[in-house]
């Protein structure tokens, strides 16, 4: 059965882009409530963004090339700043050195170089007079913060958030994806009344969302039962992911270096190694993988993004098909690597490199040919037939049904080397 929402298990690899005046700051893009700054002295970065170097289209390019399909940008973030100029607050980029809309470009250059483009909206806001002072929100150790909270009507604030959702759902064409982000199941633990799906009005945001968008697709943060995926956060789930015992559509989210906005002092970037292996294990898990840059406050990807960009994309230009429109394998993989499947191509990922043989279980009679996915060179295999009792006819006396590869000494100069296997019957 196909839906107009089959390209997001089809695509399986996207950008995700945080960037607000937070990027400025440079230090997180949780600044605003980590280091409890005020609204007014928080506006200093808004009186100092000014973009200059921003070309969507280079963000577009470098996505592009790294593999990926689809994108997200924060349209706000919890700070409450906006990208684009709303008619419903003057905190937007409009207000700014730069002054223009921030979200039109952003839409047209991905959609030019043929991705899906995706928004991703803060349901909390720091900004917002009317959001109430919660455990994490930057006024909450203030003295008075009860008396603050008394005078907050989230009902207007729920207002101004399904306002700021329609000018972002009917100013820009087509939107494929929206990122919700994020909601508790309530505030009674931080002291507070109310529900947060109520907070939000979710189900009225889904409603609007799907109205305004009928194809588009909804994640989980609305805290609703049925949304059309789950988003695992900096987290690979050990297995398929599943809802009431039924598969789900899944995507973990993750970050170069743990801060999602940009963090000019944060060197713990992972390896292209580890966030190749990320991509792979989501796949063979039938997962996607959504993974973020945070743009420096002149536009750009700062010079370390870039290179992670870069080198991923050399290991995609090499192996695409590994990932891309494949998923889970029917066989089990043998230790340290994984399958994917891809009609009738098997991938092995061998995340280590074996000792000369790897063993593949059950795979006897069905495997046609098999090559090296970097340069197509054969890789020889000797088999157990099935049918037989355990013997001793391969190195190591194998199982039946056993297919043993013999791989070459040198391992490929590869983030993560593949041995494509074509099946037969
Ligand atoms: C979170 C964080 C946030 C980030 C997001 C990405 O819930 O609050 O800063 O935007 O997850 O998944």
């Amino acid at each position: 059965m196909s839906s107009p929402q089959d390209w997001f298990t089809h695509d399986r690899f996207g950008l995700f882009i945080h960037w607000g005046v937070y990027s400025a700051a440079a230090r997180h893009e949780w600044v605003m409530s980590r280091e409890q700054i005020p609204v007014e002295e928080y506006d200093t970065y808004r009186r100092h963004f000014d973009p200059d170097l921003y070309d969507p289209r280079e963000w577009a390019a470098a996505a592009k090339a790294a593999g990926m399909r689809y994108v997200v940008l924060t349209t706000k973030h919890h700070d409450g700043f906006c990208l684009w100029d709303s008619d419903l607050t003057d905190y937007s980029v409009a207000n700014t050195p730069y002054g223009k809309d921030l979200i039109g470009p952003y839409v047209e250059a991905f959609r030019e170089a043929g991705l899906k483009v995706g928004f991703y909206h803060s349901l909390i806001d720091w900004h917002h007079p009317d959001f109430p002072i919660d455990g994490v929100h930057p006024r909450r150790d203030d003295e008075d913060a009860a008396e603050q909270n008394a005078g907050r009507d989230i009902a207007r604030y729920r207002e101004y958030l399904h306002g700021q959702v329609r000018e972002l759902l009917t100013r820009y064409g087509t939107i494929d994806y929206l990122f919700y982000d994020f909601s508790y199941p309530d505030r009674e633990h931080r002291g507070l009344p109310g529900k947060g799906h109520e907070d939000w009005g979710s189900q009225e945001l889904e409603a609007l969302t799907r109205e305004l968008q009928p194809d588009i697709l909804i994640n989980d943060r609305l805290d609703l039962p049925d949304s059309d995926l789950v988003t695992p956060e900096q987290y690979q789930p050990s297995a398929p992911m599943t809802r009431n015992g039924q598969p789900v559509r899944w995507e973990a989210c993750q970050t170069l270096n743990g801060s999602w906005g940009y963090d000019r002092d944060n060197h713990d970037y992972k390896s292209t190694e580890l966030l190749v292996k990320m991509l792979v294990d989501g796949v063979s898990k039938d997962g996607n993988l959504l993974l973020n840059v945070g743009p420096t406050a002149r536009g750009n990807f700062d010079p370390r993004a870039v290179a992670s960009l870069e080198s991923i994309g050399e290991w995609m230009h090499l192996h695409e098909r590994s990932v891309v429109g494949a998923g889970p394998a029917a066989y089990e993989a043998p230790a340290d690597a994984r399958y994917t499947q891809r009609g009738d191509r098997l991938y092995l990922h061998l995340f280590s490199w074996p000792m000369r043989h790897v063993h593949l279980s059950g795979l006897a009679g069905k495997i046609g040919y098999a090559q090296l996915l970097n340069d197509a060179s054969e890789i020889r295999f000797t088999e157990v037939d099935p049918n037989q009792a355990a013997q001793n006819t391969t190195p190591g006396g194998q199982p039946a049904g056993t297919v043993t590869l013999t791989l070459p000494i040198q391992r490929p100069d590869v983030a993560v080397p593949v041995v494509e296997l074509f099946l037969e019957g």
